[in-house]
Parts: structure tokens; C-alpha cells; sequence
């Protein structure tokens, strides 16, 4: 062998090491998108009939689906600890800050759950269900659709105070944002691509009336918004009205799952400050992003998308014989 062919071999060897280093050492290798292919074949088919016939009777579903999933996966990773109703034993997350009065999508968890438990009982866990309910619901809303690693069992635990605590507010600064991110693994990429999921569903006007009456404490509105956009806000959302009043997320087209939101922020039209916060800084890489995101028909975005999602889908799985398979989403079995 040549010197030079010998020192290739081991590039080679080290280059196959690092890979199945990086795959073993990742919680995407303990997932799989064939898992339920022999248990449960009619798994999909269910998931996206059910949110598709949801659909009809409120556009929000999808929207309201895909949140229900990033808030199961920031806390103690997607064992659907999110859905777990209050008992003796469980402390709901229902009740943290960001869920109360504002997590949705319950409902048709259930509808999915006791299908796909009448077709394979006691296979299917509900943190999967979550996982392909947010594929499922962005495709359905035009965007993109994407193989979604499975094999998550369901955790016996809530956490109220992880919640509370992990989840990003919209009154966050975008350095407090990013290290919520980063605890969870999530890089900028990520957290730019995901905040692409408010180009649907809807915020109520006090997570975001702060802006139009008394930015950062100067009783005037926040600068950075679009003049019109701020006259429309301060119209659906007056000052002292009702708190609960809901506003889209993205004016432009507020049900579609598509790359509008980039050009939103590009043109002061994000609805949360930490939506706008994001192309605070157009010399940023985070605005790099954003600009890239916003400036073809979406496929770049709608790449980065799904990967970021499955990224998010992978934060801190309970695999093999960790947690259960709920028989009911909002209650563990033993409860
Ligand atoms: C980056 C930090 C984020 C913050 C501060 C944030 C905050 C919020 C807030 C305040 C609302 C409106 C809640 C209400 O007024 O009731 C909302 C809605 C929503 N969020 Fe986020 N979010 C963030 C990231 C994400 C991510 C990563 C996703 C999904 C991948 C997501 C998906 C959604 C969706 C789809 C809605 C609309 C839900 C519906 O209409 O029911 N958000 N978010």
C-alpha cells in the first residue's frame, strides 16, 4: 500500500468512526420512521384523516397542533407530558403560563388516540401521536411533509414548573430565547426555521398589546412595526379591551403553512416582539437566515423545516422499556 492510499484508508476509518459516533450519540438513531409499520399500518391514515375532517370545522387545528408538540418537547423532551390532565398524582402542564387558556388541540389528540387504539391497542404512544399530528397538519396546510422518526414511549410524569420555566414568552429577549433553545439542543438554524410555524394560528392580543401602547416601558408603540399594521393591531386590540381577542399571526395568509412570515418580519409586520426581535439586527446571521427563508417560493424553508423539526421531535425521547404506552393521552395507566 502507498503512503498516500494508507492515509486515505484511515481518513476513511476515522470519517465512518465520527459518522457512527455522531448517529449512536444522537436520539435520532433510536427512532425510526418504519417503527409502527408492522404494529400499527394504519397509523397515518388515521392521523391525517382525523386532522384533516378537524380542519373543516376550525382552521386553527393544525396550527394549534404543531404548538402542542413543541410545547410537549421543550419539557423534559416529547413523552406527551403535555397532555396529561390534572389527578392525584399529576400536576398538569395545562396550567403553566404558556398553556393556560391557550394550548389547544386536546381534543382531537383524543379523536386520533381512541382510533388508533379500536385499530392496534396499546401500541402507539401519544408523544408519537403528537409528532405526526405536527407533520400531518403542516402538510395538510400546504407545506411541507417529511418522514417522521417514531418509537417514543409516553412519560408517567408532568412537569408545571419545566413549563413555566422552559418554554420561550413572548416578552423574552432574543438572547434569553436562544439560550432556551440551546438547553434543549437547538442551534439559531432551528430556532429560526420553527418560529416559521407562525405563519399560522392565531395569538391573543395580550401576548402582544404591550407593543402597540407601552414598548419597553416608553408608553409609546414599538417602532419597528409597519405604521399600517400597528393602526390594524391597535384597532382589533385596544388599549384596556379584551385581552383574549385573537389576531393571526401572519396578516398575509393566516391559515397557509408557507414562507410569508419571513417577509412579514422583513417588513415590520411580526406580531410578537420576539417575532419582529428576530430581524432586529439585519446585519445579523439571523437575518441572513431570514432573508434566505423569505426570498424563494418557500422550498429552502420548507427544507430546513422539516429538519429542524425532527430535531425538535428528538429532544430527550423515553425509548425501549422507559415510560408506558398510554392507553389515555391525559392520563398515565397506572392513574
Ligand atoms: C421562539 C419562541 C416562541 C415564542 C416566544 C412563542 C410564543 C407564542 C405565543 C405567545 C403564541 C400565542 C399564544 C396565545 O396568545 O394564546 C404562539 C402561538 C403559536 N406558536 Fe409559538 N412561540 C415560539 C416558538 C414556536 C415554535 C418553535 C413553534 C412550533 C414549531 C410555535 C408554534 C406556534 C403556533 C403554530 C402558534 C399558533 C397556535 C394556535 O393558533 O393555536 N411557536 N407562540
Amino acid at each position: 500500500m502507498s503512503s498516500s492510499s494508507s492515509s486515505s484508508c484511515c481518513i476513511n476509518i476515522v470519517l465512518v468512526t465520527v459518522a457512527l459516533l455522531t448517529v449512536s450519540g444522537s436520539s435520532h438513531a433510536q427512532l425510526s420512521s418504519s417503527f409502527y409499520d408492522e404494529s400499527c399500518p394504519g397509523l397515518p391514515d388515521i392521523v391525517l384523516a382525523v386532522i384533516a375532517q378537524a380542519q373543516l370545522s376550525d382552521p386553527r387545528t393544525p396550527a394549534s397542533l404543531v404548538r402542542l408538540h413543541f410545547h410537549d418537547c421543550f419539557v423534559d423532551g416529547c413523552d406527551g407530558s403535555v397532555l396529561l390532565d390534572d389527578s392525584e398524582t399529576i400536576v398538569s402542564e395545562k396550567g403553566a403560563t404558556p398553556n393556560k387558556n391557550s394550548a389547544r388541540g386536546f381534543d382531537v389528540i383524543d379523536d386520533i388516540k381512541s382510533q388508533v387504539e379500536s385499530l392496534c391497542p396499546g401500541v402507539v404512544s401519544c408523544a408519537d401521536i403528537l409528532a405526526l399530528a405536527a407533520e400531518a397538519s403542516v402538510f395538510l396546510s400546504g407545506g411541507p411533509s417529511w418522514d417522521v422518526p417514531m418509537g417514543r414511549r409516553d412519560g408517567t410524569t408532568a412537569n408545571k414548573d419545566g413549563a413555566n420555566n422552559n418554554l420561550p414568552t413572548p416578552f423574552d429577549t432574543l438572547d434569553v430565547i436562544q439560550s432556551k433553545f440551546s438547553a434543549v439542543g437547538l442551534d439559531d438554524t432551528d430556532l429560526v426555521a420553527l418560529s416559521g410555524a407562525h405563519t399560522f394560528g392565531r395569538a391573543q392580543c395580550k401576548s402582544f398589546s404591550s407593543r402597540l401602547y407601552n414598548y419597553s416601558g416608553t408608553l409609546r408603540p414599538d417602532p419597528s412595526l409597519d405604521p399600517s399594521y400597528l393602526a390594524m393591531l391597535e384597532e382589533n386590540c385596544p388599549r384596556g379591551g379584551v385581552g383574549t381577542t385573537l389576531k393571526d399571526l401572519d396578516p398575509t395568509t393566516p391559515d397557509a403553512f408557507d414562507n410569508y412570515y419571513y417577509y412579514n418580519l422583513q417588513n415590520g409586520r411580526g406580531l410578537l416582539q420576539t417575532d419582529q426581535e428576530l430581524y432586529s439586527d439585519t446585519s445579523s446571521p439571523i437575518a441572513s437566515i431570514i432573508d434566505q427563508y423569505a426570498s424563494d417560493d418557500g422550498s429552502f424553508f420548507f427544507e430546513n423545516f422539516a429538519v429542524s423539526m425532527i430535531n425538535m421531535g428528538s429532544i430527550s425521547p423515553l425509548t425501549g422499556s422507559d415510560g408506558e404506552v398510554r392507553f389515555d393521552c391525559r392520563k398515565i395507566n397506572a392513574g
